[in-house]
């Protein structure tokens, strides 16, 4: 079968709904996937013939899209930061917003080789990429999930990261003395956990979606325990939830912290705290 062919018959297996409202891209995007190739090739060459081992990949792909899995788990990777992550149901699937964390400590006045922590890492997105980009830096990545840390540690070794991935609540099991401190942790409030869109809700781990009534439950336990993470001067970036910078003001005065910046996502969120221990 032509490649012109299969687009046609992997978009008509993916009817379009919410979450998937164009089937042709995806179609075009699931097939670049399977053949390892950019999507642009597929455009510049419509009659190569397909491999049938490649024609079954897909075909199998558009069934599981059709059915409602997320396509990064369906193809078992999603792009962070410009590298490609291994992903499944254990992990969330990283978010164009978390980038903006990368971008923040980017941009911190941080000291040579620092010493960074990555509290719920999930598929360790957040921990290889600030290993990776800050010279010389070494991440200790936290995650309370054993299905997830597996993950990581699969990421961690994929970019030969420096990296130590431990499993456990929170960052109890962390010494301190950090140059910096990132943590996307859960943070829907339960009440909007069913209104999230079906994607999310029936595919993502809850334990990586639900942050207790407000939304913000963990992110408070964490604040208490931040200062001691910190040595004086260092900085913390903790991803949020909607309405949350307001919400967290007065523990984030209470843990003696100083509020550096609230950074806003595409949508104009407040999505990024940035603190700092005086
Ligand atoms: C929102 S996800 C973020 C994952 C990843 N850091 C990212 O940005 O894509 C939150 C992660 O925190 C983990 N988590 C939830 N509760 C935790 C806890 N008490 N201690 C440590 N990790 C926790 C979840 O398993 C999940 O992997």
């Amino acid at each position: 079968m032509t490649v012109a062919e299969l687009l046609v018959e992997l978009a008509g297996a993916m009817p379009a709904r919410e979450g998937l409202p164009d089937p042709r891209a995806e179609a075009r995007w699931l097939l670049a996937q399977a053949l390892g190739r950019a999507g642009v090739w597929l455009i510049a060459n419509p009659e190569h013939d397909v491999a049938p081992d490649v024609e079954g990949r897909a075909r199998s792909w558009a069934a599981r899209r059709a059915a409602g899995e997320p396509m990064h788990y369906v193809v078992g990777t999603c792009p962070f930061w410009g590298r490609e992550f291994h992903v499944s149901p254990a992990v969330l699937i990283p978010r164009p917003e978390t980038e903006l964390v990368v971008q923040l400590a980017l941009a911190l006045d941080l000291p040579a080789r620092p010493l960074v922590a990555d509290v719920g890492t999930g598929s360790g997105c957040l921990a290889v990429t600030l290993a990776l980009e800050l010279p010389g830096a070494r991440v200790a990545a936290s995650e309370i999930s054993l299905e997830a840390l597996v993950v990581a540690r699969y990421n961690v070794a994929r970019h030969a990261a420096a990296v130590t991935v431990v499993q456990g609540d929170l960052a109890h099991h962390l010494r301190g003395g950090y140059d910096l401190v990132a943590a996307n942790l859960p943070y829907v409030p339960d009440e909007v956990v069913a209104s999230l869109a079906p994607e999310v809700r029936d595919h993502e781990p809850r334990i990586a979606l639900v942050g207790g009534p407000d939304g913000a439950t963990l992110i408070r336990a964490f604040l208490k325990d931040l200062p001691r993470l910190l040595r004086p001067g260092a900085y913390a970036l903790l991803e949020v939830g909607a309405g949350h910078t307001h919400a967290l003001a007065a523990e984030v005065a209470a843990a003696g912290l100083a509020e550096v910046e609230r950074m806003r996502d595409v949508a104009g969120t407040e999505r990024v705290l940035v603190l700092q221990r005086p």
